[in-house]
C-alpha cells in the first residue's frame, strides 16, 4: 500500500475533474462554464443559468422554453406528502423539513432512483426542478399555517416560487419587479461553487449510485451547518443579538478575536476566497437597490455595516484575509423581502440546486468511482478479548 497523506478538511486535495464551475480565490473570480458571474447575475435569469450549470451551454430560446416547460409539467406532488408536511410540528426547522422532504420523494417517484442514461437523468432533472419550488413554498407555508397550494403556471419560474410562498388565502398576490429581479439574482449568486462541503457531499452520496433526490437530501443536511449555507441565518441572529445589546459592534470584534472564545463573526472569511467574494460584491449593491426601493429602513443593517467598516480595518481580519461572505448581505435582502429568518438556508437550497444537479450529473456521466477515502489509524494494537465477569 502507498503512503497515505492526511488532509484534514480536505485543504489541498482536489477529488475530481470538472468543467462547471471556475473559481480562483485570490483574484476574488467565479465562472459559471467561462461565464463571470457579474455578467450572468446582471443578464441572465436563474432558469438560463440552470440550464447553463446543468448541460454546459446556455440554452436556444428553444431549449429554454422546453426546459421550462418540461419542469412545469412536473411541478406537483403527490397530496400525500401533505400529510408528511403536516406531521412536522409549526416550529420545525425548515431544513430538517425541506431535506425529509426531498428524501421522501424518492419514495413517491421510486423510477427516478435508478438512472442508466442521459434521458432517465434528464426526467429526474426536471423533476426535481419542479417539485423543490413547491416543497420549499410548503415548508414555509406550513410555518404559518396557510393552506398548502400550488403557484402559476403562467409566470417565470423565479416569480412563480415567490406567488406560492407568499399567496394569501383569498387570492391576494401582489407580485414586485424589484423582488423578483432580486431574488433571481441572489438564486444565480448561489448557484454553483465548485466542490464545497453540501457539493462533495452530494457528489460522494451519488457515488455509490444512490438516486439523486436522496444525494440533494444528503446536500441540503450539509448545507444546513453554520460554517456553510446555515451562515445566512446566523448571521442575521448574530446582528439582533448585537442590537439586543445595545449595538456594541467592537464588544462583538473583541469577542470574535479572542482565540478563549468560541465566537466567530459570522459571515466573515471564507475558505476559498482570501481577497474578497465577488458574489458578495453583487450582492451588497442589490441589498441597497431593494432596501432602497422598498423604502426600508432597518436598524440591523446600520450594524452590519458598522460590523464590516470595523472588520475590513481590523489588523486581526486584515491579517487574516477575512472580509465579508456572501453570507454576510443575502439575510438583509432575505429579510427586507420578509422571509422569516430560519428560511434562509432553505433560499440557498434552492438556489444551490442547479449546481448539485450539474454536479451530481458530470459525477454520474464521467462514470467516477465511489467516494472512499482511506484513514490513518491510530487506535489500539491487537489485543485480547475479556470476558464481562473479569473486567
Ligand atoms: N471570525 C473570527 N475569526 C475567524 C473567522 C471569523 N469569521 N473566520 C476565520 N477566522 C480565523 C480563525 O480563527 C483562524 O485564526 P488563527 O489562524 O489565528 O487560528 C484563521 O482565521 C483561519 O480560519 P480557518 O478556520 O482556519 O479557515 P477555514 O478556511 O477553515 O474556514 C470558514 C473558513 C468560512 C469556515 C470560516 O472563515 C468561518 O467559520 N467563518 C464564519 C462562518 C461563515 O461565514 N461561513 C460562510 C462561508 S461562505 C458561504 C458558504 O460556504 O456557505
Amino acid at each position: 500500500e502507498g503512503v497515505i497523506t492526511i488532509d484534514p478538511g480536505f485543504k489541498n486535495t482536489g477529488s475530481c475533474e470538472s468543467s462547471i464551475t471556475f473559481l480562483d480565490g485570490e483574484k476574488g473570480i467565479l465562472r459559471y462554464r467561462g461565464y463571470s458571474i457579474e455578467e450572468l447575475a446582471e443578464k441572465a435569469d436563474f432558469l438560463e443559468v440552470a440550464y447553463l450549470l446543468i448541460f454546459g451551454e446556455l440554452p436556444t430560446k428553444e431549449q429554454n422554453d422546453k426546459f421550462h416547460n418540461d419542469i412545469k409539467a412536473q411541478a406537483v406532488v403527490d397530496e400525500d406528502v401533505k400529510k408528511i408536511v403536516d406531521a412536522f410540528p409549526k416550529t420545525a426547522h425548515p431544513m430538517g423539513v425541506i431535506s425529509s422532504l426531498t428524501s421522501a420523494l424518492t419514495a413517491f417517484n421510486p423510477t427516478s432512483v435508478n438512472v442508466n442514461s442521459e434521458a432517465d437523468m434528464y426526467r429526474a432533472i426536471v423533476k426535481i426542478m419542479g417539485k423543490f419550488p413547491v416543497l420549499v413554498a410548503w415548508t414555509y407555508r406550513k410555518k404559518l399555517g396557510l393552506p398548502l397550494d400550488y403557484g402559476d403556471d403562467s409566470l417565470g419560474y423565479v416569480e412563480n416560487i415567490l406567488k406560492m410562498m407568499f399567496r394569501q388565502p383569498n387570492g391576494n398576490y401582489i407580485q414586485n419587479r424589484i423582488l423578483v429581479d432580486a431574488l433571481d439574482k441572489l438564486l444565480i449568486l448561489h448557484a454553483d461553487h465548485e466542490q464545497n462541503c453540501s457539493t462533495s457531499t452530494v457528489r460522494i452520496v451519488g457515488s455509490s449510485h444512490a438516486g439523486l433526490f436522496a444525494s440533494l437530501s444528503a446536500g441540503i443536511s450539509a448545507l444546513w451547518g453554520p460554517l456553510h449555507g446555515g451562515a445566512n441565518q446566523a448571521v442575521l441572529e448574530m446582528l439582533e443579538a448585537i442590537k439586543e445589546d445595545g449595538g456594541d459592534t467592537k464588544k462583538y470584534m473583541t469577542k470574535a478575536k479572542d482565540k478563549e472564545d468560541p465566537f466567530r463573526l459570522m459571515g466573515f472569511g471564507h475558505r476559498v476566497y482570501k481577497n474578497f467574494d465577488p458574489r458578495a460584491k453583487i450582492i451588497k449593491k442589490a441589498a441597497d437597490e431593494v432596501l432602497g426601493n422598498l423604502g426600508i429602513e432597518d436598524p440591523i443593517l446600520d450594524i452590519a455595516k458598522g460590523l464590516e467598516k470595523e472588520a475590513l480595518e481590523d489588523p486581526y481580519f486584515v491579517d487574516r484575509k477575512l472580509y465579508p461572505n456572501v453570507d454576510f448581505y443575502s439575510g438583509i435582502i432575505y429579510r427586507g423581502m420578509g422571509i422569516p429568518t430560519d428560511m434562509f438556508t432553505v433560499m440557498f437550497a434552492l438556489g444551490r440546486l442547479p449546481g448539485w444537479i450539474a454536479q451530481w450529473r458530470e459525477m454520474r456521466l464521467n462514470k467516477e468511482p465511489i467516494g472512499r477515502p482511506r484513514q490513518v489509524y491510530t487506535g489500539a494494537k491487537l489485543r485480547s478479548f475479556v470476558p464481562l465477569e473479569n473486567r
